[in-house]
């Protein structure tokens, strides 16, 4: 039996984008429901990102979403970025005139969004697969869905956002989509330990052995990432040889990498991929549904939750206002700030990986690049200006 529902707004995938886009339509009093193939303890607890940008706070601060974040949250003026045994600081908040990041875990952004959405008894349904989009061209287009005891449901709605990252079922539904995909010979190991960070700031380290990276999530909490190859195994990385490399690799003069218990691991390859246009009819994707960038210079979750508020803004003048221009410029204006934050990303990965078959003529150009981005004012301010990111909705 297939029982029919009907909703505004039908947001298939209860990550970020999704989950920041029902909020924003519910301050517009635009209806929505959001379909979560997972449980809500599963989306809370998924590691993943970890550094917003100065307009992605300001996103969250001015959507009633920044209490805890600004409890909690470590505000960053800065990173390190290391080379050749020398370790730099750039300083953000004098290259940028006044630019930060802020330390806020993915899994917090996600916990306030859910708490505010069950809040507000907005629609959000856990363990809800989303098993094809139909009657895109039609103004009445449809999400077919399966709940946790497998009956079928049909929600039909005014638009489907596809936030169903970039495994989801929105985006083959796209007939005129090109894609521009590129694969990285690297993945990352990425590890969150129960230890005070070792550092004040993100460190940034190039090593002949191979990239690596000190986060962290709390006065706590660590978060630590190695590069390694793509096929790498988890088994063959006991926590001694985890610790062993990060100091190694992240390792200077008169410094030592405090070590902890390992609560979380996970190897994530690498890649860019831009699918576009972001939109068809009324089917229009968000976030890692539409493109995917590499974790170095941390815009995953930026990108996400930019295209959220792009969307919400174009629903609003096509569902209230009845203008269809914002809808229209909607995928041009998402891609512009896409192809930004691919070109940075893409960037630091090639300024700080080893490459597999590294020669000579790589690794100098990489070592002038690093020594030129940590001396000239202008290479640091152009590192500062992408890292803290750009103004939300005007990309
Ligand atoms: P997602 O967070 O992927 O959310 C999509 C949601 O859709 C998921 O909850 C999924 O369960 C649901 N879904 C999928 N298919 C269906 C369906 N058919 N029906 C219903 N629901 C469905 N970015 C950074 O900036 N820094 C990092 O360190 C970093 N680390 C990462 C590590 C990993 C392992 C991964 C995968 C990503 C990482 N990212 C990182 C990227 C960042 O986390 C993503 O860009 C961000 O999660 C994108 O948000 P989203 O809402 O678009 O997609
Ligand atoms: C983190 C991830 C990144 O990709 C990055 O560039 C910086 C920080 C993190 O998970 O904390």
């Amino acid at each position: 039996m297939t029982v029919p529902d009907r909703t505004q707004v039908g947001i298939i995938g209860g990550g970020p984008a999704g989950l920041l886009l029902s909020h924003l339509l519910a301050r517009d009093g635009i209806d929505s429901v959001v379909l979560e193939s997972r449980d809500r303890a599963y989306v809370e607890a998924r590691q993943r990102a970890g550094v917003i940008e100065v307009g992605t706070a300001e996103l969250l601060r001015d959507v009633g979403l920044g209490t805890r974040m600004d409890r909690d949250g470590l505000v960053h003026g800065g990173i390190y970025v290391q080379f050749a045994g020398e370790r730099h600081h750039l300083d953000f908040v004098d290259l940028t005139d006044g630019g930060t990041v802020t330390v806020w875990a993915q899994t917090e952004i996600v916990k306030d969004l859910v708490a505010a959405r069950l809040a507000d008894g907005g629609g959000l349904k856990f363990e809800a697969e989303a098993v094809a989009v139909e009657d895109l061209t039609t103004d009445r287009p449809v999400v077919r869905y399966r709940d946790a005891a497998g009956t079928e449901h049909e929600l039909r709605c005014d638009v489907i956002a596809g936030c169903d990252g970039f495994h989801g079922v929105c985006r083959p539904a796209i007939p005129s989509l090109a894609v521009v995909d590129h694969a990285y010979p690297y993945a990352w190991l990425g590890i969150l330990a129960d230890v005070a960070p070792s550092t004040d700031e993100l460190i940034y380290a190039h090593h002949t052995r191979g990239f690596a990276l000190h986060s962290l999530r709390s006065p706590e909490v660590s978060r630590l990432y190695l590069q390694v190859a793509p096929d790498e195994n988890l088994d063959d990385w006991p926590d001694d040889r985890i610790w062993s490399e990060l100091a190694t690799r992240l390792g200077v003069a008169g410094w030592t990498l405090h070590t902890g218990p390992i609560r979380d691991r996970g190897i994530t390859p690498m890649r860019s991929f831009v699918g576009a246009p972001m939109r068809h009819g009324r089917l229009f994707l968000a976030g890692d549904a539409a493109h995917i960038v590499p974790p170095t210079g941390a815009k995953g979750l930026n990108l996400a939750m930019a295209d959220a508020a792009v969307l919400a803004d174009a629903l609003r003048a096509l569902l209230v206002d009845r203008d269809g221009r914002l809808a229209e410029s909607y995928s041009d204006r998402c891609l512009r700030r896409v192809w930004r934050a691919t070109h940075f990303s893409w960037w630091m990965t090639s300024m700080l990986h080893r490459p597999m078959q590294a020669d000579a003529f790589d690794e100098a150009l990489q070592l002038s690049q690093l020594r030129y981005v940590t001396s000239s004012r202008a290479a640091a301010t152009s590192l500062a200006e992408n890292y803290v990111g750009f103004t939300m909705r005007t990309a």
